[in-house]
């Protein structure tokens, strides 16, 4: 059979993405608002977004970059603290500001100093959420220095989310860019309550990839990459057309001087490419039927949000992808052009173009 060379798809979403703020957002936001109808913006910023107020602000810092009629949707987050006020999270979501909250155990990674300390101190926020349906968007890793750093999201899944999913039973739980296998088997055991997202580096790269010719601080993300066998099951699950999986790009850019450094940061700039990154993979499955559940249909139908209704076409027409963004002409106020991000796959070439509409 002719393989296909002509995908046209529901827009997607992206459930999990750092926009960042200032001018760093300014650089970032059209790589998502290009392809993703709506996006799920992470609260790590410095300081967190822990209030309505500070949301509905960084709402209004995106949508003031957005070009007019550009259709992208920024669903915002409240980043949990030991002490935030139930009240607070519930007012954001009934007053239609925050989609979700943000659970980062505190120094779990990137501005999360001032995550949870311990999951039974929000207990009562927890209960809150439950009642209210609102989703908990969770970074699964223990934070224990004891516990090896490619174990700590299984030892998460352990220790914390089978005790906490039996403390709050009706709570509606996002377990974030999953990255082993442990995590895939967990997820597709579990009821409609539990879904993860699954990044695009988590589907292509293995542990291995760092370390390739040198060490490639540009494919240290957290959660860590992990050995083969969990890409693997990872892709299974991606491509496995099971709702409780749904895209999530993690797209998390770092100045160049924090990602090359000798404590380099943690986060892959991917929002560029990434429908075509996932096409890519679910191309080598034979799955390219799939990807229309996974990039645009599961993510909405967790939310209890409407599909898309604007479609996307992507055609097997081959582009290199440059080494870095590209800045507008004039470049932007307070972003050093030394210091853009490197997009992901750079130097590769991806198979699959995004068609310019
Ligand atoms: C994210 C960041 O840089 O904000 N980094 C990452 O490696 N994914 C934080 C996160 O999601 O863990
Ligand atoms: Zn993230």
């Amino acid at each position: 059979m002719k393989p296909l060379d002509r995908l046209v798809i529901r827009r997607p979403d992206d459930w999990h993405v750092h926009l960042r703020d200032g001018a760093m957002l300014e650089a970032v936001l059209s790589a998502t608002a290009r392809v993703f109808a709506r996006a799920v913006v992470m609260p790590n910023l410095r300081p967190p977004i822990t209030t309505v107020e500070a949301a509905r602000g960084y709402r209004q810092r995106i949508e003031s970059l957005l070009p007019e009629n550009n259709g992208f949707t920024p669903l915002m987050t409240a980043y949990l603290t030991d002490d935030l006020d139930p009240g607070e999270v519930e007012r954001g979501f009934f007053e239609g500001v925050f989609a979700a909250a943000k659970l980062y155990p505190a120094n779990a990674t990137t501005n999360s100093a001032a995550g949870v300390s311990d999951l039974v101190l929000i207990a009562p926020l927890l209960e809150r959420m439950e009642a209210i349906k609102m989703p908990l968007l969770i970074h699964g890793e223990v934070t224990d220095p004891d516990v090896d750093v490619f174990d700590r999201e299984a030892v998460f899944i352990e220790r914390h989310l089978i005790p906490l999913r039996e403390r709050h039973p009706e709570l509606r739980i996002v377990l974030e860019h999953i990255t082993t296998e442990d995590a895939v088997d967990y997820v597709s055991d579990c009821d409609e309550l539990l879904a993860a997202t699954i990044t695009p580096h988590h589907l292509h790269l293995n542990r291995n990839s760092m370390f390739v010719g040198g060490l490639k601080s540009d494919f240290y993300c957290l959660p860590v990459v992990k050995r083969e066998c969990h890409r693997r099951a990872l892709v299974k699950a991606a491509t496995s057309g099971l709702p409780c999986f749904f895209l999530g790009t993690d797209s998390a850019p770092h100045p160049r001087s924090g990602k090359e450094s000798a404590c380099g940061c943690a986060g892959i700039f991917n929002a560029m490419h990434a429908i075509e990154s996932y096409a890519a993979v679910f191309d080598q499955e034979g799955a390219l039927d799939r990807l229309e559940g996974f990039a645009s249909e599961f993510g909405p139908r967790f939310y209890g949000l409407p599909l898309n209704t604007e479609k996307v076409t992507l055609l097997r027409q081959p582009q290199i992808v440059p080494h870095l963004l590209n800045l507008p002409e004039g470049g932007i106020e307070g972003l050093d052009p030394g210091e853009v991000p490197v997009h992901f796959h750079s130097g590769e070439t991806l198979a699959w173009s995004l068609e310019s509409v």
